[in-house]
């Protein structure tokens, strides 16, 4: 079968020729790391965590941080040789040809889109608790009760969760009318989120009691629960980081500075992230909440919501950090935290879903997906009609789903593109030597099948659920390009 590989040279001669200047050191990389990964995952999943795993939790944070690691830095390495828009999707398309492309393009429909909804519903969590304690924050202002039904969607004990609903249509309004994020707003969202974590850290720690850490690993190691599986659920926490790797044209001396970027802002999200758990494990206790028999429940189950209703434990919560510090006594830095996140997540969800949409449009442009995804906007000059797709898509999914649930799915998709983008810098190591690379990763030979391996291994401890529910959204992808992209693409049509 042809492949329809698309040729490197074509890829960068369609891309516009901008010729972007190199202005960021590795500070600067580094922040903009940090922005793009703290999020729903530390402020929300750290309650999947610890149902899933109890105060075992520590290790997952640290495994998933490695798989992330090493991934980065092939990711950044086909960043640094086809520096255009797509990401994983047009590096397929370079390496791996058509079909393959289309199907990380599909996926990535999970990473982008679903991420989007995940941050929503986490907002959403944080937003009703703030509501409901906003009095003791701001005296003139009475508690404001969201019920149940109206904050959880229907398989987490409500119906559909509106706010989660409110906040992605927001987003893509924004986003029609073009909004994007400055680099100002961005600077300040970051330290918001760093000065939350910190105060977290600050007053968790010191209340911390060792007894708390026992029984360490309640739900083993290996398997659908346990370290390995809440590791494959907190991966979300550390999905982000691929915003380093493409600004690998805009960087000075990228050899040196890619990787402090890159290892830079994983290795500072993941000291907070322990120090987080830690703090969170220790002074509160992280236990998973079991069923009668003791078994252990199942996260954005009906099962695990009843068991919860009246329960104070951290799997329950659905703004975990706030909670902890309410139960030791610091109700209004909890409140404040809420705050935070109620001011930072909506830009994550922004920066979701407009990377969805450039995927989209490079796809239309380039004749996978309808021409009227790349349609932009006469006075907005948006892709207007990809954003509102997207947009009701991330809305429908954010009104319906828990948030645990639709992060493993996040993470079925991403796993899944960053193990083809490893397998095919390693192609391209062979196929294509001689091309410049202004980033190569360190020992590719050992980085690249660690890189495959450690997906491949969290991609296993995701529930059945999730990973069936991947397989069908790839054939459902497969049918539906043999049944349009196949014969309108650009490459077939010779264009
Ligand atoms: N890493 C980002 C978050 O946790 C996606 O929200």
């Amino acid at each position: 079968m042809n492949l329809r590989i698309k040729s490197l040279d074509e890829i960068l001669a369609t891309a516009e020729k901008k010729s972007l200047h190199r202005s960021l050191g590795g500070f600067q990389l580094t922040m903009l790391g940090v922005g793009a990964i703290i999020g729903t995952g530390i402020f929300v999943l750290t309650a999947e965590a610890a149902q899933k795993a109890g105060p075992g939790m520590m290790l997952s944070f640290i495994l998933a941080g490695f798989v992330c690691a090493v991934t980065a830095l092939c990711y950044a390495e086909m960043a640094s040789m086809i520096p255009v828009s797509g990401s994983a999707y047009t590096y397929t398309y370079a390496v791996l040809g058509e079909v393959l492309a289309w199907v990380v393009g599909w996926a990535l429909v999970l990473e982008y889109s679903i991420a989007g909804s995940t941050v929503a519903v986490g907002w959403s969590g944080y937003m009703v608790g703030l509501l409901k304690h906003v009095h003791e924050l701001i005296p003139f202002i009475p508690n404001v009760v969201i019920p149940q039904a109206w904050a959880a969607g229907p398989f987490d004990g409500g119906i559909i969760n509106v706010p989660a609903l409110v906040i992605s249509l927001l987003v893509t309004w924004l986003l029609v009318i073009g909004t994007k994020e400055s680099a100002l707003v961005n600077a300040v969202l970051v330290t918001i989120k760093v000065v939350a974590l910190t105060a977290f850290i600050v007053l968790a720690l010191p209340a911390m009691h060792m007894h708390n850490f026992e029984p360490f690993a309640p739900n083993g190691y290996i398997g659908k629960v346990g370290v390995g599986a809440a590791a494959a659920s907190i991966f979300f926490a550390y999905v982000g980081f691929d915003a380093v790797s493409t600004a690998a044209e805009e960087t000075k001396n990228p050899n040196r500075n890619i990787p402090i970027g890159l290892i830079g802002s994983l290795a500072i999200c993941t000291v907070f992230y322990l120090l987080v758990a830690a703090g969170a494990i220790g002074s509160f206790g992280a236990q998973p909440v079991t069923g009668p028999g003791g078994v252990v429940l199942e996260p954005g189950s009906i099962g695990l919501a009843q068991a919860c209703e009246g329960l104070h434990a951290l799997a329950c919560s659905h703004e975990p950090l706030a909670f902890v510090l309410r139960e030791i006594h610091w109700p209004n830095v909890g409140n404040l935290i809420g705050l935070a996140a109620g001011l930072a997540l909506p830009s994550v969800i922004l920066m979701m879903i407009f990377g969805q949409t450039r995927i989209f449009f490079t796809m239309s442009r380039d004749g996978l997906l309808p021409p009227v995804f790349s349609k932009i906007h006469p006075k907005y000059n948006t892709p207007h009609v990809v954003t509102i797709c997207t947009g009701l898509f991330v809305s429908a999914f954010a009104a319906l789903f828990p948030v645990g649930k639709l992060a493993d799915i996040t993470n079925s998709g991403t796993l899944f593109a960053f193990l083809i983008v490893a397998v095919g810098v390693m192609i391209l190591r062979v196929r294509d030597p001689a091309r410049h690379r202004s980033f190569r990763a360190p020992a590719i030979w050992f980085m690249g099948p660690l890189a495959v391996l450690g997906c491949l291994f969290l991609f296993s401890q995701l529930s059945t659920y999730t990973e069936e529910l991947f397989l069908g959204w790839a054939l459902l992808g497969l049918v539906l390009y043999f049944l349009y992209g196949r014969r309108h693409s650009n490459v077939a049509k010779g264009i």
